[in-house]
């Protein structure tokens, strides 16, 4: 018998022997020697989860349902001029297993040797794993992480298999580094562009949220490691999020913002679920046991558990009972309050005990428990190369006049805009990835062979070089660097170029993160910096009949009307990871034919948005509590826009964006055809199939949208409703995919809240397969004879008060 186990058996027996007992010879006897009493341990694993609960003291439940304590991740690592990052030693955070074991990791479970039950580490997430680079007691080597391209690249793939792919390789990294759990992928909405996380968000349509998410769930679970959804839900702003009180009705939430969430339970078995920093309908998220327990676990089956955001909620006693088992990252006074509750009769232990449950099941499946030896050696090089592919098949190609892509006889580049020098591989905060180096679009271009101008090179680097020097050298934990002025390059410089040059590639640059919400000026709309630089390159150019592309390099949605005129092309290159530069280069030589499409609008103007008079909401500053990093300040925003979030309103309100939700172009064309129903009446499921045919010269991929419109009798509906997507292969020219969609009950039903059920009219159903949301190609329509009750649901999540909801005109 080992030590370690001889320890756990007294430890065990000195916590379930009255102590009279202790000082009986006898007892001491069968302490040391009985064979039958050490049977009695039940240790993880060998006994049942719940033998182990029973044999758990109230101390030890209560420290494993905390977490225990954090250790806080190296701050972004800065990309230098040669691309290369600077390591940077870690900045704070409590000493405890995370930093011992993976220092930068988010948090870690509290470990009870005596019954075998290790400590987890969790970490983020969602572009890879965010750890520490460097380590204090090993500097033999350094532990960075590739940076894949944001959520919202992803998305734009339109393409499950490939996020499943990136999935697997940032499973890989978050095995090979010891971490148990990562906390990603977030499936919020993306509700208004201003939300400062959108970039790690997917879209703002539930079902590719949903489908993109349980995709990356799949392959980073495959490695053996736990992922947390998050953040559930309706967290979708950074202006006040611990305090605002988020108003939105039932039918929102279960066809909008839950609806990703419940996908992605239903499709990946997500080991963990994160619930949100908000208040919703009146009672911090973590504290509904309609969310926690009556929706997520008994209506949709989760059998994971459940953990709150870092320092979320308020009230452990009332998460305890709601079925959020986890309190992260875990303080000694929330373990005593817990404790304490029991002891005096407000909490029951059997609360207790379930929510251990839900932990210890988790943790049987986990690499601390399975003793896992980890490399530290992820294979890097590997990874960047899916990096790389993975960006360039979510970029967008938005505009694209008289062929100015692929470049062709081309030997020059002019190169403008601060982020083609220094590109933002993903957005800051949690979010952010410390990796090894970037690579720019200036590098991209040179490794593709084409020649720039080194005076140009010399200003734009002096002045980012010299802009970098000046940024504060503390800043608050997650605080984004300040945005670089663009650099002001003079008309005689440009003139030069244009004389030079065969074509002007100009990037726009955003970055935006956790803790802060974007602006309208110089954000959301482009600086008079910005707006005159193109303007300028666009004459200058256009004179020599040569053409202009703009890169956006950003996180989330930015205002295009206005400038877009000037550009003969706009690739949409998002923020793309560490191998941004190159595959940014990849579609613009036509190495790889642009084949992403938009999963978010990008609107006219932002009073278009549906949600603008409702972002972020009414601040009660004179009930502000605390100071600094702790002030709070009591908010409320009412989701009037109701289900007409993105797409559903501007096509049912008939507004018109600028690039609409599925938009995308390709180098070459396709045709749809052959669109055909399996059956003209719904019984229990239909088919629908439709041919599409590469017209054009060179091979492509399209993304074939499927759209459903719905009888809206008693309830409103939407003009159209995405229901299912599919990519084809690449097609040569010429080549033809049939590809096939089914339609289930589930697709045909809206969720009416009078009666507590998801329904499906009786009536006819519109279906259109389309090449976007607006550039629909064949319609079809088959029949509903009676009212179906697709499912039944739990009462749950009523707001407090009538909301005055968005309704189209009958
Ligand atoms: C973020 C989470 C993150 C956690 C741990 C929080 O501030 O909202 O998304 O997983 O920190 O770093």
């Amino acid at each position: 018998m080992t030590n370690l186990c001889k320890k756990n058996k007294i430890n065990n027996m000195q916590n379930r022997i009255p102590v009279t007992k202790l000082i009986s010879g006898l007892y001491l006897f069968f302490l040391v020697k009985s064979p039958l009493m050490a049977q009695t341990v039940p240790m993880l694993g060998k006994a049942s989860v719940k033998a182990v609960v029973a044999a758990m003291t109230l101390e030890e439940k209560a420290k494993l349902l905390v977490g225990a304590g954090r250790g806080l991740a190296a701050p972004v690592s800065t990309t230098t001029k040669d691309s290369v990052a600077k390591p940077q030693a870690p900045v704070g955070g409590m000493i405890g297993v995370t930093q011992d074991k993976v220092p930068g990791a988010a948090g870690n479970t509290a470990a009870i040797p005596r019954l075998g039950i290790p400590s987890m580490v969790l970490a983020d997430g969602p572009a890879g794993l965010r750890i520490n680079p460097i380590r204090k007691f090993d500097s033999t080597k350094t532990f960075y992480a590739t940076a894949f391209p944001v959520g919202t690249l992803l998305a734009s793939s339109w393409d499950v298999d490939l996020v499943k792919k990136v999935g697997l390789a940032i499973g890989s990294e978050v095995r090979d580094y010891g971490v148990d759990i990562l906390l990603a992928p977030g499936i919020n909405i993306h509700r208004n562009p201003l939300g400062g996380r959108n970039f790690e968000y997917y879209s703002e349509d539930p079902l590719i949220a949903g489908k993109m998410a349980a995709a990356i769930v799949n392959g980073i679970q495959a490695n053996g490691i736990g992922t947390s959804i998050k953040h559930y839900v309706a967290n979708n702003q950074e202006t006040n999020r611990s305090s605002v009180n988020t108003i939105v009705s039932e039918r929102a939430l279960r066809e909008i913002y839950l609806r990703g969430f419940e996908i992605a339970v239903k499709e990946s078995s997500p080991w963990t679920v994160m619930t949100s920093y908000n208040i919703l309908n009146g009672i911090y998220t973590a504290e509904r046991a309609d969310l926690v327990t009556a929706i997520l676990r008994k209506e949709w089956g989760f059998k994971g558990f459940v953990m709150t955001d870092w320092f979320g909620g308020v009230d452990p006693i009332a998460q305890m009972k709601a079925g959020n088992d986890l309190i992260m990252p875990g303080s000694p006074s929330q373990t005593k309050e817990i404790i304490n509750a029991v002891n005096s009769g407000m909490l029951n232990e059997k609360v207790l005990d379930q929510n251990v449950e839900h932990i210890l099941n988790i943790l049987l499946q986990s690499s601390a428990f399975k003793n896992y030896h980890f490399s530290n050696s992820p294979d890097l090089k590997k990874d960047a190369v899916i990096s790389r592919m993975a960006a360039s098949e979510g970029m967008v190609l938005l505009k694209n006049d008289g062929t100015a892509l692929p470049l062709n006889k081309i030997k020059m580049v002019a190169l403008f805009g601060n982020t083609s020098y220094d590109i933002i591989a993903g957005g800051t905060g949690s979010g952010d990835v410390n990796k090894a180096y970037t690579v720019s679009l200036l590098q991209g271009i040179k490794n593709a062979g084409y020649t720039l101008d080194q005076s140009l090179t010399n200003t734009y680097t002096a002045h980012i070089d010299s802009s970098k020097a000046k940024w504060p050298k503390v800043r608050r934990m997650f605080q984004a660097p300040p945005p670089i002025q663009e650099a002001t390059i003079t008309m005689e410089q440009i003139a030069g170029q244009a004389d030079k040059a065969d074509i002007a590639v100009i990037t726009i640059g955003r970055n935006a993160g956790e803790g802060a919400d974007r602006k309208l000026e110089n954000d959301y709309y482009l600086s008079s910096a910005e707006k005159i630089l193109i303007k300028n390159v666009s004459t200058a150019f256009h004179t020599k009949g040569k053409k202009v592309v703009v890169v956006l390099n950003i996180g989330g949605v930015i205002e295009i009307a206005s400038w877009r005129d000037d550009a003969d092309a706009i690739l949409l290159a998002w923020q793309p990871g560490m191998e941004g530069g190159n595959a940014i280069t990849d579609v613009l030589t036509g190495k790889v034919t642009p084949s992403g499409k938009l999963a978010t609008t990008f609107p006219t103007d932002y009073k278009d948005v549906p949600s603008a008079k409702n972002f972020p909401g009414k601040e009660f500053l004179d009930q502000a509590t605390g100071e600094g990093f702790r002030r709070k300040v009591p908010a409320e925003v009412t989701y009037e826009e109701g289900i007409y979030v993105g797409y559903r309103y501007y096509n049912t309100f008939k507004i018109s964006p600028t690039y609409e939700f599925g938009y995308g172009l390709s180098y070459t064309t396709f045709s749809y055809s052959n669109f055909k129903l399996s059956a003209t009446s719904f019984k229990d499921k239909i088919t629908a199939t439709v041919s599409i045919t590469n017209k054009g010269k060179v091979a492509g991929k399209e993304i074939v949208q499927l759209y459903l419109n719905a009888p809206a009798k008693k309830m409103d509906k939407p003009a159209l409703e995405l229901k299912g997507f599919a990519k084809t292969r690449l097609l040569q020219p010429g080549e033809t995919q049939t590809v096939s969609f089914e339609i289930k009950p589930r697709d045909l039903a809206s969720f009416d809240t009078d009666n507590e059920q998801w329904i499906a009219e009786a009536g006819n159903y519109i279906v259109s397969v389309g090449a976007s949301s607006q550039d629909i190609k064949q319609k079809n329509h088959f029949s509903l004879n009676k009212d179906l009750i697709v499912e039944k649901a739990t009462k749950a999540l009523t707001p407090q008060m009538t909301i005055n909801e968005m309704k189209p005109a009958k």
